[in-house]
């Protein structure tokens, strides 16, 4: 039987969570994209962020595999107008440095593995957009 995405997934954040380094390309890329985005973070602790937003993929991961979408509501409160103000249009940027730090550290990566990552969690990042 053909593995399903959110599998796929699932073992592809472990070969990527091997190494904080991950965590770190990450922010560079998606700080990289706008000074805009990277103002956002300019009074932010970055190495508890890491971690913050290492919990916060897992919570998409885990919405794939059916876990209920309470945490990522919260998200989209704390994202939303009321919170940081994260615009819609920014989570597409969001996505693709996220993909393109995967392509990196997971040596795994085909397009199979990409296919998949958009499909499990594209649904949860709606969620949190969706509260702007
Ligand atoms: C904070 C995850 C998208 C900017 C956080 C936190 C998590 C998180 C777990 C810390 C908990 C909290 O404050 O609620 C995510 C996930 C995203 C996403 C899973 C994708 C769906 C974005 C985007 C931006 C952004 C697109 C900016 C364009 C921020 C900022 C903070 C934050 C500015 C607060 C930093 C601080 O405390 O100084 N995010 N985020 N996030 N996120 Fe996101």
């Amino acid at each position: 039987m053909e593995q399903a995405a959110s599998d796929i997934v699932f073992q592809s954040y472990g070969r990527c969570c091997n190494s904080e380094q991950f965590f770190v390309d990450f922010y560079g890329r998606f700080m990289g994209t706008s000074d805009e985005i990277r103002a956002l973070f300019a009074e932010t602790d970055m190495k508890q962020q890491r971690h913050l937003l290492r919990n916060g993929i897992m919570q998409l991961v885990l919405h794939a595999r059916g876990m209920p979408d309470t945490k990522l509501r919260a998200l989209g409160e704390s994202h939303s107008r009321r919170g940081y103000g994260i615009r819609p249009q920014w989570y597409s940027l969001w996505l693709q440095a996220l993909l393109d730090t995967i392509r990196e550290h997971d040596p795994e990566f085909d397009s199979r593995v990409e296919s998949s990552w958009r499909e499990a969690i594209g649904p949860g990042i709606e969620v949190i957009r969706n509260a702007y």
